[in-house]
């Protein structure tokens, strides 16, 4: 991979990866992980990860510093390398916000307003698929919870801390704009997941990773076919850097 290459890939947003191109360190033992926010985690894993993509020719060429620019907090410690725990309590961050999300629309609307909307359940002729609308998005809710409940667990066992929920702002005000918002959530969580396992280490934590990114591309078509678009406009999906899934979900969390 030439440097030329590398660099016009960051310039079009693009991940990459080759795995012989950089180098693993687990070693960030003093990063004081008891203290730190949610935004600094962001800043140090999304920093991280970024680096170690830039590891080999085009971090010796200096190509890294590049993508530390704009993380606040996070940026001091972004030159640490991402371990596993990192990378799954970045994981963990996109979790908490997706349960949150689902748990505050389902106390704010009931089964009856979901399932008689123009924007959700009347979009389904059949009464069986319409009135299904409320049943299918609780279990969305519920998935999302369980991913939380998985990673919390995966990074304890990992001898990790696990990242706190926050207190999010989601910029929907109506069913309509909520299926819109939500197919948007869900494509980015997929693209993160996409992004970030290929720096995984751990074999059987790669498997994890994946199962759960299948199920946020199901999540993604649900709303996708809620929406007057395609459930699946790709045959390939994006697979967003750290960067850019930070620069997207951040102003979402409005405190630690
Ligand atoms: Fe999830
Ligand atoms: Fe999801």
């Amino acid at each position: 991979m030439s440097n030329d290459t590398i660099a016009e890939k960051i310039e079009a947003g693009e991940s990459f990866v080759d795995p012989d191109d950089f180098e693993f360190d687990n070693a960030d033992d003093d990063i004081d992980r008891e203290n730190e926010s949610t935004r600094d985690l962001l800043g140090r894993v999304s920093g991280a990860l970024n680096r170690r993509s830039f590891m080999g020719n085009a971090a010796k060429a200096g190509a890294g510093a590049v993508a530390l620019g704009a993380l606040g907090s996070g940026s001091a410690a972004a030159y640490h390398e991402a371990s596993d725990v990192d990378i799954l309590n970045f994981a963990l961050t996109l979790e908490h916000l997706e349960a949150a999300y689902y748990n505050e629309f389902l106390a704010e609307y009931d089964e009856f307003e979901i399932e008689s909307a123009d924007a959700i359940g009347a979009k389904f002729a059949d009464p069986k698929l319409q009135f299904a609308t409320w049943q299918e998005i609780t279990s969305i809710r519920d998935h999302e919870e369980a991913h939380v409940e998985a990673l919390t667990q995966t990074i304890n066992d990992l001898g990790g801390t696990p990242v706190q929920a926050a207190d999010y702002e989601f910029p929907y005000d109506s069913l309509e704009s909520f299926v819109k918002f939500s197919n948007r959530v869900e494509a980015v969580g997929t693209s993160a997941y996409a992004g970030a396992a290929p720096f995984l280490d751990n074999e059987a934590v790669v498997k994890a990773g994946l199962s759960i990114h299948s199920v946020e591309a199901r999540h993604t078509s649900y709303f996708g076919s809620l929406l007057p678009k395609s459930s699946m406009p790709n045959a390939f999906d994006p697979a967003r850097s750290m960067d850019e899934v930070v620069g997207i979900v951040a102003p979402l969390i409005v405190s630690e």
